[in-house]
């Protein structure tokens, strides 16, 4: 969940490390610190500086510094072990100042590693597991030397590695080799941005893509010695070389930016219309859907599938949950979603039959991840539909749909989310095709409706003043109940989730159908119900469960096919969204409440795109 930079090359450190850990920061905002490593005579020396709270402290801290080294490490922190506070910021430093580590992860023995240190005299500063790993290295870095040893820093690194349980990607600066860093990753993220006489070290790609759009993506268990002309990138057990493929990433920077917007979040929830633009470009063509990574091979093993499981968290987890009912529709194959963390540990019942489909905007989610693996060891076949190019997931999957949403930079998920709906929509036609249950006119039938998407992505943007005026009317409640069902009852959930992750106010997602059986108890003048009564097979029933509602004086706000004039009538305040089929409706009805959870954390002055305790990539368990 941690963010984590490195610099080394021929320019001052300090500005690219900040810059880069700008753009990082969505993954973890409790606390920060960088390292700068100033060559010197007769040592060079490690300077840390380290804040409690968002980076901006940080550079303020900074500014009554003068850094000029030519080498440097950072990180942005989302605390896991040890409260947040300058103290337990990383980077951090070894006994005798030479070292310095960041580290995104969790070492699961660092109790017991701990206390072994310490008997050998190790003095630690902090309460975090991370601190034991940089004193590890330390000692085995004096081993070497008491015992004349030629492996320096990388074979003493490689030696704290192998005592290390756990996940993580390390970041290593030392005093002993001033021109390289050292990188280690385990399950966790690292890339490293290749530059000119120049490189850079990353969680993700976009935080150095400023400076370069090559990068070489680190697999599991692999070191990296990354000095300014060249990195070496080896397998942790025997240290042999290893041949990387450098990639070029397509996303620009700019996308990477606010352009004009106050916020990230409402930048992205606006460039969903071009996000599935793109998307239909990609997989719609000549009146065909096509999944450039799906040939032959992949394509005759889904003829032979008998059940498919969608495994994801948060956000992702209800685009699982809408695939349930498109693949439902289109495919008449039994389906289950779960979420990634009780699949991993459920003993999911699967093997070779079955499908299990890893939805995930970062590619990098620790459960999903795990519940990956676990289908693989099964034997089941594994698709990963993954926003992010190269990231784990994407490597690990048998065979990875991109999401091509672009760098999504506010924590709550809004045109990830819409990215993944679309592609599950065009995989799920594609299956019911493949396994012949949907005929030419069906197809034909749903590629018209596909078409109409973009410009009705933007139709129900438009609405976005309507909706702002509707949250100030309710900003300042405190409980929100989501109602929906079929394709939309997982809107209502996701509905929800967006406003509990940025306002902080109480907010339930429910089968409308249930409400009898609990929430309705609830309803009373001063609760808001949102509705999601797009024109569907249940319409009646909700329009009913709409009026049980009124009848008790709930505050109604519906989310409508536009034309409804009933339930405007019925209801407090009605967003539309354009007529479309069934299958596709949660693709436009959830904008209405991107937009509307946005306004009522804005009018509640929350941090829109950093709300607390969260983090966009859940890189721990
Ligand atoms: C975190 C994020 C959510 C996201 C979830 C799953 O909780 O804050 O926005 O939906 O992780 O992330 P993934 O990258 O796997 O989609």
């Amino acid at each position: 969940m941690c963010g984590i930079v490195g610099y080394i090359g021929p320019k001052k450190a300090l500005p690219i490390l900040m810059n880069s850990l700008g753009r990082l920061e969505y993954r973890g905002y409790d606390s920060s610190g960088i390292a700068v490593l100033a060559n010197g005579v007769p040592e060079s020396v490690l300077t840390v500086v380290k804040e409690k709270g968002k980076l901006s402290r940080l550079r303020d801290k900074l500014q009554r510094q003068e850094l000029n080294g030519f080498a440097g490490i950072g990180h942005t922190r989302w605390a896991t072990h040890g409260e947040p506070s300058e103290r337990n910021a990383h980077p951090h430093l070894d006994c005798t100042r030479k070292i310095a580590l960041v580290h995104n992860g969790i070492i699961e023995n660092y109790a017991e590693l701990k206390s072994r240190l310490s008997a050998k005299g190790h003095r630690f500063q902090s309460d975090t597991d991370t601190e034991v790993a940089v004193h590890l290295v330390e000692h085995h870095c004096a081993e070497g030397l008491k015992s004349g040893k030629k492996d320096g820093v990388l074979g003493a690194f490689q030696k704290a590695v192998s005592e290390m349980e756990g996940f993580f990607a390390f970041v290593l600066l030392s005093v002993y080799e001033p021109g390289a860093i050292y990188v280690f990753k385990r399950s966790n993220p690292l890339v490293i941005g290749i530059g000119d006489g120049e490189n850079f070290v990353a969680s993700d790609a976009p935080a150095v893509l400023s400076y370069t759009n090559r990068m070489i993506y680190l697999d599991d268990n692999e070191f990296a010695r990354v000095t300014a002309k060249a990195v070496e990138v080896r397998r942790a057990d025997t240290l042999a070389l290893v041949r990387k493929a450098v990639t070029r990433i397509s996303w620009t920077i700019s996308q990477a930016e606010k352009a004009g917007f106050p916020h990230f979040m409402l930048k992205e929830i606006h460039e969903q219309p071009q996000v599935v633009e793109t998307i239909l470009k990609e997989k719609l063509r000549a009146g065909k859907i096509w999944f450039d990574s799906i040939d032959q091979r992949v394509e005759s093993r889904l003829k032979k599938i008998e059940k498919i499981h969608l495994v994801s968290c948060g956000t992702a987890y209800h685009a699982g949950l809408v695939a349930n009912y498109m693949i439902g529709e289109c495919a008449r194959l039994p389906v289950e979603a779960t979420v990634s963390s009780e699949f991993r540990y459920e003993d999911p019942i699967v093997g070779p039959k079955d499908l299990v489909i890893l939805i995930t905007q970062s590619g990098e989610t620790a459960d999903t991840l795990a519940a990956l693996r676990e289908a693989k060891l099964k034997g089941a076949f594994t698709l990963g539909i993954v926003n992010v190019v190269g990231s784990t997931i994407a490597r690990e999957s048998d065979c990875v749909i991109y999401t091509h949403a672009g760098p999504e930079i506010g924590v709550a998920s809004t045109k990830a989310y819409l990215a993944q709906l679309l592609t599950l929509a065009l995989f799920s036609i594609y299956i019911g095709k493949v396994r012949g249950q949907l005929s030419p006119g069906q197809m034909r039938e749903y590629i018209r409706w596909l078409q109409k998407l973009p410009g009705q992505v933007r139709e129900t943007l438009a609405q976005q003043s309507r909706i702002k005026q509707c949250a100030r009317l309710l900003f300042e409640k405190k409980n929100f109940l989501y109602l929906g069902r079929g394709f939309n009852f997982p809107t209502a959930l996701e509905g929800a989730l967006k406003l509990k992750e940025i306002t902080y106010s109480h907010a339930h997602g429910y089968p409308a159908g249930e409400m009898k059986h609990g929430p309705i108890a609830l309803i009373d003048s001063n609760q808001p119900v949102i509705c999601l009564s797009p024109a569907s097979k249940t319409y009646d029933k909700m329009v009913s469960n709409i009026q049980e509602i009124r009848a008790r004086q709930g505050i109604i706000v519906s989310v409508a096919t536009r034309g409804d004039a009933e339930m405007e009538k019925i209801s407090r305040a009605t967003f539309f969204i354009p007529r479309t089929l069934e299958i596709f409706s949660p693709i436009l009805t959830v904008i209405p409440l991107q937009l509307f959870a946005y306004f009522v954390a804005v009018l509640n002055k929350r941090d829109v795109d950093q709300p607390r305790n969260l983090a966009k990539s859940v890189t721990v368990e």
